[in-house]
């Protein structure tokens, strides 16, 4: 993509949406790796200092315990005889509370685990203030079942809480460089993948504008490659289409301006030949009559075509195959006595079809229509219906002059006619065919064409039998 096109504003929009998302998910997804490792080693650290301080002071109540009460003495005397390294403070208080060992000098109020400790029950407490561990066990000194006091010690531990700190300022810093590096991949793919989508709108863009050679040129192997490869396949249809317009147009205009050019032609000769006898100009008077007419046929199924390019026009309903042959056959009986052919018909009972009387009408009309006209002096036609499962088939069969097998395919396109002079000498447009072939579509048929041995011409049409579709 060229950067120097202008931005449009929902293009920043969406990458900033999805920069915003991405980002969001990386910070809540760093902010529980910074405090739940913390909290967690936290807890740890809190349940060992809980069991080794109440071992520690479990220890020492059992040593006071042997005393019947405690005083001072006693309790100094049983304490120097104990280990009580690594000890922030050690307090030994008598059933009231009033202490009678305190290793912190300063007067210092008893903490309320004593307090707890007194009623029976030990107690365990631990701090954590980013710079260290203080934790708190008092456990109460009992004889003979009678508590003769409480034992409370106090540690704090700067070690533990360094480490923790330096884990969390690690985690920290590991945190701020993957949110960077987070950021420039999420900035990266996004680009990535806005400046495909990008191109795609600028694709679009480029085919609304009427070029329809435009073709994307597709990489990669996702939704946005499937996009890309429907946008060509839509501009291919798009192209063909135009085309096809085109080429109507074109031969519409070229159609029309062959008889027009004769009436014209032939009026002049009127208008410039004074005193030209009666006999003459009825004659031209015909030959104009005649072009109007083939004027007037070729504008009717244009018509025709163009309502239906609208769809089914009329009332659809269930229409016997076998009357639509019987009352064509009637009407095209004077054409086919003038040329000198014979039409037969093998018609089988329930050919059904769900279609307008009007569209059936035209399918076996044009059919037979042609094969009376393409057919040789002598000639016979075959129109055949049959019922085969849940299809009515239309068989429409005349020894003919044959289509050769190069332009079977293309006898169904608009205006396409493989004798140009033999169908002019009927009056043909060369959109019959096209007529039949549309009509057949809209009901979900088939029609095939196929030569027959040894000259001669075969169109099946198949059709879903009414009720089956
Ligand atoms: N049964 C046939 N045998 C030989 N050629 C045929 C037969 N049916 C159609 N064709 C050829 O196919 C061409 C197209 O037929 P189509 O019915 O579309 O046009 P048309 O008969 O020329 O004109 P229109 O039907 O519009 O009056 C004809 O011009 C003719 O050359
Ligand atoms: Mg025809």
């Amino acid at each position: 993509m060229d950067d120097s096109t202008p931005k449009k504003p929902y293009r920043s929009s969406v990458q900033l949406q999805f920069a915003a998302y991405f980002f969001l998910l990386t910070v809540v997804l760093l902010a529980l790796l910074n405090t739940y490792p913390l909290r967690a080693s936290r807890d740890v650290v809190f349940s060992e200092k809980e069991s080794a301080l109440m071992s520690r002071a479990s220890v020492l109540s059992s040593s006071l315990s042997l005393m019947e009460t405690l005083t001072e003495d006693n309790t100094r005397q049983v304490l120097s005889l104990l280990d009580t390294t690594g000890l922030e403070r050690v307090l030994v208080t008598d059933p009231e509370g009033v202490p009678l060992y305190d290793t912190n000098d300063e007067d210092a109020a008893s903490p309320t685990e004593v307090k707890t400790a007194l009623r029976g029950k030990a107690a365990f407490r631990s701090r954590f203030d980013m710079t260290a561990f203080d934790s708190g066990a008092a456990v109460p000194v009992r004889n003979s079942g009678h508590t003769i006091g409480a034992v409370y010690i106090l540690e704090h531990d700067a070690d533990q809480a360094e480490l923790i700190v330096s884990i969390q300022h690690r985690l920290g810093t590991i945190s701020l460089v993957a949110a960077l590096l987070a950021l420039v991949i999420i900035i990266f793919s996004i680009r990535m993948m806005t400046r495909r989508i990008t191109m795609l709108a600028d694709g679009v863009r480029t085919v609304q504008s009427g070029d329809y050679s435009f073709r994307l040129k597709l990489t990669g192997n996702d939704e946005l490659t499937e996009l890309g490869s429907e946008l060509n396949h839509l501009t291919e249809r798009l192209e063909t289409t135009e085309a096809e317009r085109r080429r109507f147009v074109s031969d519409a205009s070229h159609e029309l301006k062959t008889p027009l050019a004769s009436i014209r032609l032939l009026s002049d000769s009127i208008v410039q030949s004074e005193g030209m006898d009666a006999a003459t100009m009825r004659e031209f008077v015909t030959d104009i009559g005649a072009e109007a007419e083939r004027l007037q046929r070729t504008t009717e199924k244009l018509l025709n075509l163009s309502r239906r390019d609208d769809g089914v026009q009329g009332d659809v309903q269930d229409v016997d195959l076998k009357d639509a042959v019987d009352g064509t056959r009637r009407l095209l009986e004077p054409l086919a006595q003038a040329s000198s052919v014979t039409v037969e018909t093998d018609l089988a009972e329930g050919c059904v079809v769900r279609a307008t009387e009007d569209d059936i009408y035209h399918i076996v009309f044009n059919l037979v229509e042609n094969a009376i006209k393409y057919n040789l002096p002598m000639g016979k036609v075959l129109v055949k219906t049959a019922r085969e499962g849940g299809r009515c088939r239309l068989i429409v069969e005349d020894t003919g002059i044959g289509i050769p097998e190069a332009d079977r395919p293309n006898v169904f396109t608009r205006f396409y006619r493989v004798d140009k002079a033999r169908s002019r000498e009927h009056g043909g447009s060369g959109l019959g065919l096209s007529i039949v072939h549309d009509a057949v579509k809209l009901y979900g048929g088939e029609i095939t064409v196929e030569g027959v041995e040894p000259h001669g011409t075969r169109f099946v049409v198949d059709f879903p039998a009414a009720g089956e579709n």
